[in-house]
C-alpha cells in the first residue's frame, strides 16, 4: 500500500493540527505544521528587532535567516512533534497572542516563504505525511495524494481558539481571537506570493458542526478511497 501525501489547508483556527495529528498517529505518518515554522520565524523577528518594516529592515531579516535552524523533536511524553529553534524548545512560545498577530505579515514577505517551502519539500514523504498549512497543496506538494480544505464560522474558530488559550492558561481577550482570526484570513488570502486558495482537486470540510472524530471517520473514509484505488 502506497504511503500517502495528504495536504490539509484552510484557514485560520479551523482545527488544521488537531485533524492532522491525529490522522498521522492513526496512519502512522509523518505530521509538520508549516505554521509553527512560519511561527518560530516570526519569533526570531520579534526578537532580534527586525519587524519594522523597512526595506532595509527586511533585507536584514532575510539575511539573519541564515543564522536560524528550524527542526521538529518528537517529544515521547505528549506525543507531540515539538519545534525547536536553534536548538531551543519553542512550541509553547509561538503560540502567543503577539506571534499571531505578527505571523501574516511575515508569511507575505516572498524570500522567507522561498526559505520556508524549500525547507517542507525536503521532507522524507517514503513512510507517508500529513503536512497543514495553507499553500501545501498549491505550492509545496501540488502532487499531494489528498488534498483538504478546512473551513468554519469565523464565531465558531474564535470560540475554540478562546478556550485552547484558557485552557493554556493564557490571558486573552475573546473580541481580540475574532479580530486576529479575520485579519489573518484577510492578509493570508489576498498577499500576492502563494495566498491561501482552494485547488481545483481539493475536497472541501466545513467543520462547524462537526466533531473531531466526525472528520477523522469523513477523512478516513477519503484516505481508504485512495488506498483502494
Ligand atoms: O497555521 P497557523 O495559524 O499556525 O499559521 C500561522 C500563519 O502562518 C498563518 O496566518 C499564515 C501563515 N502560513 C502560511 O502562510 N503558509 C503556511 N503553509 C502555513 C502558515
Amino acid at each position: 500500500m502506497k504511503n500517502l501525501t495528504i495536504a490539509i489547508d484552510g484557514h485560520a483556527s479551523t482545527g488544521k493540527s488537531s485533524i492532522a495529528k491525529a490522522l498521522a498517529t492513526k496512519y502512522g505518518y509523518l505530521y509538520i505544521n508549516s505554521g509553527s515554522m512560519y511561527r518560530a520565524v516570526t519569533l526570531f523577528a520579534i526578537e532580534n528587532n527586525l519587524l519594522t518594516m523597512t526595506k532595509s529592515n527586511i533585507s536584514l531579516f532575510i539575511k539573519k535567516l541564515r543564522e536560524i535552524s528550524i527542526n521538529f523533536k518528537f517529544n515521547d511524553h505528549n506525543l507531540i512533534s515539538e519545534i525547536y529553534l536553534n536548538s531551543r524548545n519553542i512550541e509553547n512560545e509561538i503560540g502567543s497572542m503577539k506571534v499571531s498577530e505578527l505571523v501574516s505579515e511575515v508569511a507575505a514577505i516572498p524570500e522567507i516563504r522561498k526559505e520556508m517551502v524549500k525547507l517542507q519539500r525536503t521532507i522524507d514523504r517514503d513512510k507517508g505525511v500529513v503536512m497543514d498549512g495553507r499553500d501545501i497543496g498549491s505550492v509545496v506538494f501540488p502532487d499531494a495524494d489528498l488534498k483538504l480544505f478546512l473551513t468554519a464560522s469565523a464565531s465558531v474558530r474564535a470560540k475554540r481558539r478562546f478556550e485552547e488559550m484558557i485552557k493554556k492558561g493564557l490571558k486573552v481577550s475573546y473580541d481580540d481571537i475574532v479580530y486576529n482570526i479575520n485579519n489573518r484570513d484577510m492578509l493570508d488570502s489576498t498577499r500576492s506570493d502563494s495566498p491561501l486558495i482552494i485547488e481545483k482537486d481539493a475536497i472541501v470540510i466545513d467543520n462547524s458542526n462537526m466533531s473531531i472524530d466526525d472528520q477523522i471517520n469523513k477523512i478516513s473514509q477519503l484516505i481508504e478511497d485512495k488506498f483502494s484505488n
